[in-house]
């Protein structure tokens, strides 16, 4: 029997939603909140990988090969990182931001400090903030506690994130950083930046949160996602800073909708963006 006209294109869709709901159900990844173009092309790396090109077959695979799944959520998830990626977004966070932020906690009589970096890969963007705090505090680090979270949904790169041992050094500001590492071979964090960091499995998909940061920093995470899990997205880290709190977006991400009143752009070029005490809500 013929289909009808568009009869593929329809079971390809309907094999396309099949696949979202699968992986979610099986591996609670909220694949619809990603953009269909972005989960489309990383799917189709996959398929290409077996010569295959309808979802149909490529359900098949996964029904058959655990590995293969891994494989694809690997894909889903990019984790390209490095250590102050971005420099000059880093400038300005010594320059403006962290000089002012820690001037606040000490107006309040305060000296706790909490960040977090979401969809932090390998670590080396908390890594980054960790040391960045350490060059700005200089010696009266030891007189404050500044703890930053760095959490992803991806197992495989938190694990080595918790090891802490890279290929290349850090350097910034055209100096290699290297206080902060012994060398045996590899690259390895001292503890003095180790211990300031703390790595945790969660999927910003999730709808729970924990609160009360300082600065939470989030980039190169949000362009995957659906614009309307971006918006849900930054209403969540909203709530979770504290008064005067910082965001920090990707250099190609921006704040959507009704998250435009909720904080002002103290750094338009950098994506760096201030809680604002009443939101415009
Ligand atoms: C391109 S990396 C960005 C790493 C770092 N923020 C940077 O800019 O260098 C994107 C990270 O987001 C993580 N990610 C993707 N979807 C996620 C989700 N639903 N929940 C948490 N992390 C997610 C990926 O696993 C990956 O490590």
């Amino acid at each position: 029997m013929a289909l009808p006209e568009g009869g593929i294109a329809l079971i390809e869709e309907r094999a396309f939603q099949l696949l979202e709901r699968k992986i979610y159900q099986e591996k609670s990844l909220q694949v619809k909140g990603y953009r269909d173009s972005y989960v489309k092309r990383r799917i189709g790396v996959r398929m290409r990988a077996h010569g295959v090109s309808s979802y149909v077959e490529y359900v098949r695979i996964l029904n058959s090969s655990p590995e293969e799944y891994d494989l694809l959520l690997g894909n889903l998830t990019i984790n390209v990182t490095q250590f102050f990626r971005d420099e000059s977004t880093f400038e300005a966070l010594k320059k403006d931001v962290l000089p002012q932020l820690i001037s606040t906690k000490r107006e309040r009589g305060q000296r706790m400090i909490k960040a977090w970096c979401a969809g932090c890969a390998t670590g080396e963007e908390p890594y980054s903030v960790a040391m960045l705090f350490r060059l700005v505090l200089g010696p009266e680090i030891s007189s404050w506690m500044v703890k930053v979270y760095g959490t992803d949904i991806d197992q495989m790169s938190l694990q080595k994130a918790r090891e802490g041992k890279y290929e290349r050094i850090a350097s910034f500001e055209g100096r290699e950083l290297k206080e902060y590492f012994d060398f045996n071979g590899q690259c390895k964090l001292k503890t003095m930046v180790k211990q300031m960091v703390r790595f945790k499995h969660y999927d910003l998909t999730s709808g729970h949160w924990s609160n009360h940061f300082d600065l939470i920093v989030c980039r190169n995470v949000l362009i995957y996602f659906s614009p309307s899990l971006q918006e849900e997205l930054l209403h969540t880290f909203y709530h979770c800073l504290n008064k005067d709190g910082y965001l920090v977006l990707g250099k190609t991400e921006t704040l959507l909708g009704e998250s435009r009143k909720m904080f002002n752009p103290v750094n338009i070029r950098e994506c760096i963006h201030q809680k604002l005490a009443e939101a415009k809500v």
